[in-house]
């Protein structure tokens, strides 16, 4: 599955940013890129996105979606969007190795203020940003600012309440789960905003939204290192905000931990997922 060369490229690119050891507050997040690209294929399967379009990635971060759509559309061109000015550096090292990056413009501005001129885009897309953010509602109408009539807008983001799990996790792994969700909450974020993606479009003014589930599906033991790194360290990550916001005593989130690193040795069924909502403007 999408071993296509662009694909193994931007993969390549990626992995080898990861473990530059450059880059320690990122790694977390190149990995996950990797990982979760199967998902983003999903995405990108539905969006129909034409060579040439011009598009505008809110949130771009590393770049997971960008390197994604300047392969899938011939021509495009991305104007990639961070708050983090090393995000886009990162994203601009890994475009200039796979020679792509006169089709890449990064700006370094935030979501809700972009100082990009109205009606500009064909699309304009966002991906994991609307979590972090406490009113993602002016995110999404800055959106349709910028995007041109007839133009596309299309959200994705993830949604806690569904996670299935059989068996059921150990208790202290639930917990960790918890915490780490409630304190983006605490940061005024919210992990469970994939609900609400249909409802801030039409919102925003937006016309005919669509909204598609991405289920993320891990049956059996986790074995791809991969994807164990990447889980653990974006979980690792939030421990001290989840110590400072009272959610965890150091020792319970260190004990915790423990127990889901080994809880990946476990043969369990999951299934969580993302949603992908997208409307004309
Ligand atoms: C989890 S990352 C997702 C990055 C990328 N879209 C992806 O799919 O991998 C969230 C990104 O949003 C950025 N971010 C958070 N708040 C922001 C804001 N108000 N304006 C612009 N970027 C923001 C962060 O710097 C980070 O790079």
């Amino acid at each position: 599955m999408n071993e296509d060369p662009w694909s193994l490229a931007i993969a390549g690119a990626t992995m080898r940013e990861a473990e530059s050891g450059r880059w320690p507050e990122h790694a977390w997040l190149l990995r996950q890129s990797v990982q979760t690209r199967p998902y983003r294929a999903m995405l990108l399967s539905v969006m129909d996105v034409a060579a040439g379009a011009s598009i505008a990635d809110v949130g771009a971060g590393t770049g997971a979606l960008t390197l994604d759509l300047l392969g899938h559309a011939p021509g495009c061109r991305v104007v990639a969007l961070d708050l983090d000015a090393v995000a886009l550096e990162i994203l601009g090292r890994i475009a200039a190795s796979l020679g792509v990056a006169d089709r890449v413009e990064a700006r370094s501005a935030p979501a809700q203020l972009t100082g990009l001129p109205s009606g500009q885009f064909d699309w304009t897309v966002c991906r994991y940003l609307l979590q972090h953010v406490p009113d993602p509602g002016e995110v999404v109408r800055e959106m349709a600012r910028i995007t041109r009539p007839g133009g596309r807008v299309a959200l994705m983001d993830v949604d806690d309440g569904i996670d299935l799990a059989y068996p059921p996790y150990p208790q202290p792994v639930k917990d960790l789960y918890a915490a780490v969700g409630a304190s983006q909450g605490q940061s005024g974020g919210d992990r469970q905003v994939g609900r609400k993606l249909h409802r801030l479009l039409v919102d925003a003014g937006l016309a005919r939204p669509v909204v598609v589930f991405c289920p993320h599906i891990q049956a059996g033991v986790v074995r791809d290192p991969g994807a164990r790194a990447a889980l653990l360290e974006r979980i690792t990550r939030n421990r001290p905000q989840v110590v400072a916001g009272g959610l965890m005593t150091p020792q319970a989130f260190d004990e915790a931990l423990e127990a889901l690193r080994a809880d990946l040795d476990s043969d369990r069924f999951v299934m969580t997922g993302e949603f992908l909502a997208m409307a004309w403007r």
